[in-house]
């Protein structure tokens, strides 16, 4: 009698879950296959971990939504009632009315400082995504900002057909024609050594370590910039889940029947047959299901089928030395994808305000969504306590409007450094900080005359005798030391490009190679979010490519029982 054909998925993340229910369901009738989802954590989710911090929901990993229109993340929260609260959540509402920037050494930046270099900035990378731009007020900045754009683009034409031109390096001409093309504007006063062009950078790089969390990429001059068109978004909003992604989660595993998912099953190795099998006895040997899965724990099983969703961080560990996951290594035109794709490290860190301390002030009850702008890396005039990690952060805002649950987003070295620390260093230095933002223009870049300028609202809060800003506790992510992620989502690298992506997401063996009759098709499958050409490093990307590779599997079957 026929065995039924084995599929084992590694990984339960929303990649994995995604394959495991649309295979279950759409063969349960039947019972086509033997399902497994084979998880090397002690809890599904993966890169999904919805936690609690001080009675509020929060989100270790995924957070957004990133737009609702078309999403099929938003569809399953909305069927499931997923966006109805019941309790407080992060839901990130009080960002966009309550924003205060604030320059190093104290100095309170308003709208007309700040807005122009955040249109600049935002009309660039719409530019590199081939976004239309906004073309509203018509002013002369409007002109400044098209003409930024266009000169830095020559830059890239000029380098094209290498295609090694990152967005970091384009948006640094952005900003240099920006300034060539407005050299009259007026110097400001008040803000001590601050000049009008140290605080353009200084603003200018807080958005770029913003545009760091997004794409994961820690320094933007190794993101590529032809790749950032590729990229889609859905359109519409961007929204939290009230009640948690994991939610989506839970709901994709509902289906499977107990035993499916197994966890605490860590993948060591993987060994598959690209030659097809040499003898009958090999064949034997290998129970007639071409791949043998290998377990930390030294256990073994064998599959027809693997979908292999690790991260893209997992894999290029695994791909990198000969004591590799794969057995034999995977072919040269894999490991090469694997290895030019950038992968990088996103972490959250949750910090809860002290309700007394710097509540007695009766200024912070309600703290700001606060930007803060540092001096440059190479300027003398840095606060000496604030720490280099802290100075690529470009915010610090409650989790809601009064929330005293306050987050911060970190990328790069910074958020691998964030890792490390323990939670008093934490406090102690995001306390040193925020304080000196927060305080009066502080003694080492005051000028002759910054008393005359300080702003009304820094002056309330450094007028108190509590003004100190005091955290109780916190909680971070540790994505980049994980071993089951070692990182928290991928992007194209300057020397990569989308075909990359659609390249990771090619079977094995490689199709064509399979003419041979002694060679199973598709025995290694690979999803995930570093598989997906436009949607990668999100969850829908994840998603997506679960579906994709299920439907892989479907058709292949489909085919067969045609013909039976
Ligand atoms: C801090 C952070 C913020 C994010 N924010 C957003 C956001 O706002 N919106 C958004 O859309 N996306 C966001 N993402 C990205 C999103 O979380 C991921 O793209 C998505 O969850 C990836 O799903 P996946 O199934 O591809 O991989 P994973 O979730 O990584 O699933 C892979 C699974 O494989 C398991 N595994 C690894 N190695 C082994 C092994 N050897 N054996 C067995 N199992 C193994 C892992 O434990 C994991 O469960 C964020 C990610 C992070 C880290
Ligand atoms: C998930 O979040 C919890 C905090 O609530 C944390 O203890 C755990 O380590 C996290 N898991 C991962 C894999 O990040
Ligand atoms: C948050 O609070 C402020 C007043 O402090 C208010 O103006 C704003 O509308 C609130 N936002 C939401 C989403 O409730
Ligand atoms: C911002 O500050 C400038 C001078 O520093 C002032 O002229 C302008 O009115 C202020 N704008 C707002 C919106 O407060
Ligand atoms: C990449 O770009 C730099 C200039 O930015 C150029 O000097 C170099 O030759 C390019 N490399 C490749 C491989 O195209
Ligand atoms: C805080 O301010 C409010 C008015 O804004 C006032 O009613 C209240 O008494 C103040 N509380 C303290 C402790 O000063
Ligand atoms: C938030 O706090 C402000 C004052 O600090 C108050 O006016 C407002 O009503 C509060 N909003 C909510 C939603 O609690
Ligand atoms: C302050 O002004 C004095 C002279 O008026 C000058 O010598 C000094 O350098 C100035 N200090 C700063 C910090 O600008």
């Amino acid at each position: 009698m026929a065995k039924k054909p084995r599929i084992v998925i590694i990984g339960a993340g929303m990649a994995g879950l995604t394959a495991a229910n649309k295979l279950y369901t759409s063969t349960s009738f039947n019972d086509l296959f033997e399902l497994f989802v084979v998880e090397g954590g002690t809890r599904i989710g993966g890169r999904i971990n919805t936690s609690e911090f001080g009675g509020n929901r929060i989100e270790m990993g995924a957070t957004w939504i990133h737009g609702i229109g078309g999403s099929p993340i938003h569809q399953i929260a909305q069927e499931i009632h997923a966006l109805e609260s019941d309790k407080p959540w992060e839901c990130m509402d009080g960002l966009s009315d309550e924003l205060k920037t604030i320059a190093e050494g104290g100095f309170e930046l308003n709208a007309s400082i700040v807005d122009p270099i955040s249109t600049l900035f935002k009309n660039l990378m719409d530019f590199a995504q081939g976004k239309p731009t906004e073309d509203s007020a018509g002013t002369e900045d409007v002109r400044y900002y098209n003409f930024a754009a266009k000169e830095a683009s020559k830059g890239c034409t000029s380098n094209g057909g290498f295609g090694n031109h990152s967005v970091g390096a384009f948006l640094r001409q952005g900003l240099d024609a920006y300034w060539d093309s407005s050299k009259n504007r007026e110097e400001l006063r008040g803000y001590g050594k601050w000049s009008r062009k140290l605080l353009d950078e200084a603003i200018f790089a807080m958005h770029e370590n913003t545009q760091r969390t997004y794409t994961s990429a820690g320094d933007l001059l190794t993101l590529d910039f032809e790749a950032e068109s590729e990229y889609r978004m859905f359109p519409g909003e961007e929204i939290t889940i009230s009640k948690g992604y994991l939610s989506i989660i839970e709901y994709l595993a509902s289906v499977l029947p107990p035993g499916v998912i197994q966890l605490d099953r860590k993948v060591s190795s993987i060994e598959w047959q690209p030659e097809g099998h040499q003898s009958v006895e090999m064949a034997n040997v290998f129970d007639s299901r071409p791949v043998k899965i290998h377990f930390c724990d030294g256990s073994v099983m064998f599959a027809d089928h693997v979908i292999v969703t690790v991260s893209l961080g997992v894999l290029k560990a695994g791909t990198c030395q000969d004591s590799g996951m794969f057995n034999p290594p995977l072919p040269f035109f894999k490991t090469e994808a694997i290895s030019r794709l950038g992968y990088g490290v996103v972490n959250k860190l949750f910090l809860q305000l002290s309700p007394t301390g710097n509540r007695k002030a009766n200024v912070t009850d309600k703290f700001p969504s606060l930007q803060m702008v540092f001096h440059p890396s190479d300027s003398d005039l840095r606060h000496k306590k604030i720490p280099w990690w802290i100075r690529r952060t470009a915010s610090l805002c409650p989790i809601y409007n009064n929330s005293s649950v306050l987050l911060s987003w970190f990328a790069g070295k910074e958020a691998l450094e964030l890792e490390t620390l323990s939670d008093e260093e934490i406090i102690n230095e995001v306390s040193t900080t925020v304080y000196s933002l927060l305080s009066q223009p502080h003694k080492e870049v005051k000028s002759n005359n910054s008393h005359e300028f300080c702003n009304e609202n820094v002056k309330s809060i450094e007028s108190s005798s509590e003004s100190e800003v005091r955290f109780v506790k916190v909680l971070k992510s540790k994505w980049g030391s994980d071993p089951l992620f070692l990182g928290s989502y991928s992007y194209v690298a300057v020397g990569s490009s989308g075909a990359d992506l659609d390249t990771m997401a090619e079977p094995l063996p490689k199709i064509g190679s399979c003419e041979s009759s002694s060679v199973h098709p598709l025995q290694i499958l690979f999803a995930g979010e570093a598989t997906h050409r436009t949607h990668y490093s999100t969850t829908h990307g994840a998603y997506f490519s679960g579906l994709r590779e299920a439907n892989r599997l479907l058709q292949h079957y489909h085919y067969v029982g045609n013909l039976i």
